[in-house]
């Protein structure tokens, strides 16, 4: 396990490049499907201030995750989708990767991230349902979370949250 885990030591996280395109694609589309690597592609070129990293091992990307603007408080974020190949899951290469997303996040002003995901899995980072409970979403329930980047940043906060339209053409691929 020891082993495993330095394996996300070994990983470098950093902004995807427009020559990752493919790569990201073939990553996504092996995760989850080709409608949503076509969708995450869609996303990556939408507003110039989204996020995507990838974690790249030995010259191959083995992870990628994508946090986008969406529409509701100020400085609002999603992130969708998380992907890490499968031979290299459970070494912490996720972790890392939201990890430095998170980081990148704060340091661009971005004042809180919205997912829909396993609470187990992104309590870790310090997201939480309650958090959430002021969005008004078709996805709402446990597993809509939300983590402020900035003290109370949705503190009080309740209305109308709006993903891009293309992120709902893949929301019921990747909400399992
Ligand atoms: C979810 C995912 C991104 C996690 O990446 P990873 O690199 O395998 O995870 P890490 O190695 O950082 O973390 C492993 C830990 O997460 C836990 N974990 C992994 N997937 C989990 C899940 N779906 N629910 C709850 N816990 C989970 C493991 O049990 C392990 O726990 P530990 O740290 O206590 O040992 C990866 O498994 C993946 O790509 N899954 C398929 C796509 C997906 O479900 N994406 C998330 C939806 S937004």
């Amino acid at each position: 396990m020891v082993e495993r885990k330095s394996i996300a030591g070994k990983a470098s996280y950093r902004e995807s490049k427009s020559e990752d395109r493919a790569s990201i694609r073939g990553l996504q589309a092996a995760v989850y499907t080709n409608a949503v690597a076509g969708v995450s592609e869609a996303l990556i070129s939408g507003p110039a201030d989204t996020l995507s990293l990838v974690a790249e091992l030995d010259g191959e990307i083995v992870g990628h995750i994508l946090l986008t603007p969406v529409n509701g408080p100020e400085r609002a974020l999603a992130l969708a989708p998380h992907a890490i190949l499968a031979a290299w899951r459970d070494m912490q290469i996720g972790t890392e990767l939201v990890r430095h997303a998170i980081r990148l996040a704060r340091e661009r002003g971005w004042r809180c991230v919205f997912v829909f995901g396993q609470p187990d899995y992104y309590c870790r980072f310090g997201f939480k349902s309650h958090t959430a409970d002021g969005a008004q979403i078709a996805w709402q329930g446990p597993r809509f979370l939300a983590l402020e980047l900035e003290a109370d940043a949705l503190r009080g906060w309740s209305g109308p949250l709006e993903y891009p339209e293309a992120y709902k053409a893949m929301a019921s691929a990747i909400h399992k």
